[in-house]
């Protein structure tokens, strides 16, 4: 019932994240083993990732999104814009055969066409426009345009002079470029999207931000960086970027356009040169961070307001060219498994405490045999724990020992009382691990599994099974050895129930 409950509370505050700020996640693919789009979804849905942004349109990855009610930014990839923006029938191709084809299964909800356009790739800029432009009269053809925004992801780097954001105004040479594009995004009611990187602004800043400033850390308030203009004081990079931008546009007369951060995060690694890409720092910013961005307390210039946001990114990509860093970006390495525990009390449910290395109850090796089956009796019976997996015939009956079954029940208990470390003792023969003992088809509560496939957590049984903790005996049970067991069953009955 707890459980129950407890997924109640998950499902509405997944909802209510929904509608204001948003935590999501870059797919980036430049992976040696990328893992196939179905071990891609099983991650995200394991770790209630609910927004994903992608470089592209891959048909695979659109198809495994379908029907799971995770939202989907797809890209034009740069190397498409000068077709795009020279030709409307290109983009109404484009738009037929990565939109349409997909939605509504494949719940898209924006198209980023091309990434850091202006920095990158100047001499496409021209056509930028018209790319957009194209691409929404698409949108419109095809009936998709509320459901579906256009927009295009601009490097902070635009932003000249961010500190104080007062006096913060993009690099006026694309101005001819920036003005058109607000005035699209703010008629087609889009947002500005933004990359935003603390790490690359304080490694630059040759020590005139401080790391703590950079990472979301509590300031001394003389630590405070004030803009002198409005007397705001900002307590991190991220703020003080998001709110330059805010005055960028309204130093163009813009100022409806919401904004959401496309990519922003921190590498876990980096060469010796680059000593602050470190497993602390990335876990830092990206805990500090989800808990901003979901805490809704907006920007000092507009307070409240969602800064949604997608974390750079989900896998590491080995294949990145360039210093150890850009290879360090991910929360997760290929296999799925974390890079590193993200420290999340208290903010809500995306990316929840599952990041965190999954943990199991195992019997202790080495234990009595009889105080295991005493307490796999008490756990498949009092314990309420389903043991029907443990039955001959079923995935869980072999190997046929009592440490093995035990096990079985002792996970699947733990993960019934929500893995609270008392839930895994059963007088001393169990203990926590974060070894999946899962093995064949026996899958334990948990397990991700070994090739990242969504497994679902048994929950717990509405059913007393206790009438049949008979079946579960090893080896035929002597009558002290009954006699034991019921007065252990009391006294664990005081202790679990
Ligand atoms: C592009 O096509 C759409 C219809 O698909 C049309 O409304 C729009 O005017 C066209 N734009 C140009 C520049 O041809
Ligand atoms: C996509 O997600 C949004 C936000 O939750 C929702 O309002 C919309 O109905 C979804 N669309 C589809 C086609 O599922
Ligand atoms: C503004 O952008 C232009 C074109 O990319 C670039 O050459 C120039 O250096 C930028 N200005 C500043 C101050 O960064
Ligand atoms: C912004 O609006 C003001 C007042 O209408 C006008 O004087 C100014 O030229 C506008 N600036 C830009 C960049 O359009
Ligand atoms: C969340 O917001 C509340 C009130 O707005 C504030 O007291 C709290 O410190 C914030 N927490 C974080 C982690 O920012
Ligand atoms: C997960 O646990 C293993 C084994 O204890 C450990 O080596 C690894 O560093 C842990 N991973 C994280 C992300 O803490
Ligand atoms: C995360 O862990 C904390 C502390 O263990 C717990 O209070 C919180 O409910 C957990 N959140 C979720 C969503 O599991
Ligand atoms: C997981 O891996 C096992 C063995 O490597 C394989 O038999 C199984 O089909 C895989 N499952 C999925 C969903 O890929
Ligand atoms: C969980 O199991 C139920 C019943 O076996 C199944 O219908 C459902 O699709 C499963 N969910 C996932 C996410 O695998
Ligand atoms: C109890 O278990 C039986 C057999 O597994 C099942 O048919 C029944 O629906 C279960 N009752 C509840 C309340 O879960």
């Amino acid at each position: 019932m707890a459980l129950l409950i407890f997924l109640l509370l998950l499902a509405f505050s997944a909802v209510t994240a929904d509608e204001d700020a948003f935590i999501g996640v870059n797919i980036g693919t430049d992976l040696s083993d990328m893992p196939h789009p179905t071990q891609v979804v099983a991650l995200l849905k394991a770790q209630n990732i609910r927004h994903v942004r992608l470089y592209d349109a891959d048909r695979g990855m659109l198809v495994a999104l379908a029907n799971t009610g995770i939202q989907v930014v797809v890209s034009v990839p740069n190397d498409q814009i000068l077709g795009i923006g020279q030709s409307n029938s290109t983009a109404a191709n484009w738009v037929s055969r990565n939109i349409v084809a997909h939605y509504p299964a494949t719940n898209i909800t924006a198209i980023c066409v091309g990434s850091d356009v202006l920095t990158t790739l100047p001499n496409a800029a021209r056509l930028l426009v018209n790319a957009l432009k194209y691409i929404q009269s698409a949108l419109v053809s095809s009936n998709l345009d509320r459901q579906v925004k256009v927009s295009t992801p601009l490097s902070s780097s635009l932003i000249l002079d961010p500190f104080p954001p007062s006096q913060a105004f993009f690099n006026k040479t694309w101005n001819p470029i920036l003005a058109p594009m607000l005035s699209f995004l703010q008629s087609t009611n889009s947002y500005l999207m933004l990359n935003v990187y603390p790490y690359y602004d304080y490694v630059q800043s040759d020590g005139t931000i401080p790391l703590d400033y950079a990472l979301f850390k509590p300031l001394l308030p003389n630590q405070e960086a004030v803009d002198s203009n409005t007397l705001v004081h900002y307590t991190n990079v991220f703020d003080a970027t998001v709110d330059a931008a805010y005055f960028a546009m309204a130093f163009l007369n813009f100022t409806n356009l919401p904004v959401i951060i496309t990519e922003t995060g921190w590498p876990s690694k980096g060469d010796s040169n680059e000593p602050d890409a470190s497993l602390e720092n990335a876990n830092t910013y990206n805990s500090n961070l989800i808990r901003h961005v979901l805490n809704k307390t907006g920007t000092p210039k507009h307070p409240g307001m969602a800064v949604s946001t997608y974390i750079y990114e989900l896998y590491n990509e080995d294949m990145k060219t360039g210093p150890l860093s850009e290879k360090n970006w991910g929360l997760f390495d290929a296999n799925g498994d974390p890079v590193y525990i993200l420290h999340l009390t208290g903010s809500g449910s995306v990316l929840a405490n599952d990041t965190t290395n999954q943990t199991y109850c195992t019997a202790k090796d080495g234990s009595d045999p009889k105080m295991l089956q005493a307490a796999l009796d008490w756990a498949c019976g009092p314990g309420k724990v389903d043991c029907s997996a443990l039955l001959q015939g079923k995935p869980c009956y072999e190997p046929d020992n009592v440490i093995a079954h035990a096990t079985y029940a002792f996970d699947t208990y733990y993960h019934q009382m929500g893995k609270s470390p008392e839930a895994c003792n059963f007088n001393g023969v169990a203990a926590i691990t974060t070894t999946d003992p899962s093995h064949g088809t026996c899958v334990f509560p948990g397990s991700l599994g070994r090739n990242g496939t969504m497994v679902n957590i048994t929950a717990p049984s509405m059913n007393s099974s206790s009438s049949d903790s008979s079946h579960y005996m090893i080896n035929g049970s002597g009558v002290l050895m009954s006699i034991l067991t019921v007065i252990r069953l009391v006294i664990w009955g005081v202790i679990f129930v």
